[in-house]
């Protein structure tokens, strides 16, 4: 298989090395050429035309996904995208839509779906091991703000951030939102309140079948990377992000662990790696896509509904921002 990956920064770098490996010849572009010719040439790969390949991998910034996946739809290349699909609903809509009519496959990329903690969870809740699902806690705490110049463009931090544990908690649990109250504060640098953005968060979302869930962010979470799933139900509890590298203090005994997790790529490298070899089982035609533009559109939802609840003050019924 001939493989285009389009965008080599932070993320499209690694997705580069994970499909170098795996595909029968890996053509890589970037806005930056010489970042392509450099990445093609360490990785024995070709700087081109990713266009001309059998399926492509977008991991250029979120302004440019829907433009990027509305032509992989029309020219119907199976494509694999970074979260989000695009940045509002109308385009995310407009992408889904295209998808459907054109018959191709898109694979939006929620890595956390391929965690093998997040899997279990999800396994044994589905087959019963739980009992009956009560309440739920959701926590994404990165280790340092991002870059200023970032903020802004962003989306907020339900939407750049949070949209992981929207998406994680939809495919654990298999149940949807009813409605979310979210707040937010600014407690670090003043970047945050000039884009009109928070640096920490918290929310309430209510089920659909009245299960509870919180949820908790930080960009200042100086222990380091922590992710982590609480679910609680009346036959047992499980917990997801509690392993020997979680960036906890634990006060009964004193334990920290010598190396926390220090960021995204090192606590979900394993993910990465899963979720683009479940690309490749899709693109050739062995599976539906693991995460459709409709779940990634789920999930914007419910970071649409977060982040009007946090400004209004108020609890936001799914159904004012569904459309
Ligand atoms: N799933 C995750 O956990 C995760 C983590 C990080 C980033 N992301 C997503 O991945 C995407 C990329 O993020 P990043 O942090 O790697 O960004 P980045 O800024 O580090 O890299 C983006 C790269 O794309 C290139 N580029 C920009 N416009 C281009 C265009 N039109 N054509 C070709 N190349 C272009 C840039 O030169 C740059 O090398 C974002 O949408 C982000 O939300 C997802």
């Amino acid at each position: 298989m001939r493989v285009g990956l389009i965008g080599l920064g932070r993320i499209g770098r690694f997705h580069a090395e994970t499909l170098a490996r795996r595909v029968d010849q890996l053509i890589v572009a970037d806005a930056d050429r010489n970042l392509a010719s450099e990445v093609a040439g360490r990785l024995g790969a070709t700087a081109g035309d990713p266009w001309s390949a059998d399926a492509l991998v977008i991991a250029t910034p979120t302004s440019t996904h829907a433009g990027l996946l509305l032509q992989a739809c029309e020219q119907r290349i199976p494509v694999f995208c970074e979260k989000p699909a695009a940045p509002t609903v109308a385009e995310t809509l407009q992408v889904a839509e295209a998808a459907e009519r054109c018959g191709t496959m898109v694979h939006i990329g929620f890595q956390r779906r391929f965690d093998a903690g997040f899997a279990a969870a999800r396994q044994a809740l589905l087959g019963g091991e739980l009992g009956a699902l009560h309440r739920a806690h959701l926590l994404t705490g990165d280790p340092r703000p991002p870059a200023p110049e970032y903020v802004p463009v962003s989306g907020g931090i339900f939407r750049d951030c949070h949209i992981h544990d929207f998406d994680i908690l939809r495919w654990v649990t298999g149940l949807e939102a009813e409605s979310v109250y979210a707040a937010g504060a600014n407690r670090g640098e003043a970047f945050f309140a000039e884009a009109d953005d928070v640096d920490t968060s918290a929310a309430l979302i209510t089920m659909a079948d009245g299960t509870l869930v919180t949820l908790q962010g930080s960009r200042y979470n100086g222990a380091g990377y922590d992710v982590r799933m609480e679910l609680a139900g009346t036959l047992a509890t499980w917990a997801v992000g509690l392993g020997a590298r979680a960036p906890l203090h634990r006060a009964d005994d004193g334990a920290f662990p010598e190396d926390p997790w220090p960021d995204f790529q090192t606590r979900f490298a394993a993910a990465y790696t899963a979720e683009i070899e479940a690309f490749l089982a899709t693109a050739r035609g062995e599976q539906d896509s693991p995460c459709t533009v409709r779940d990634a559109l789920a999930a914007l939802y419910l970071a649409e509904a977060a982040d009007l609840s946090r400004r209004d003050g108020r609890p936001v019924q799914m159904a004012e921002v569904t459309k």
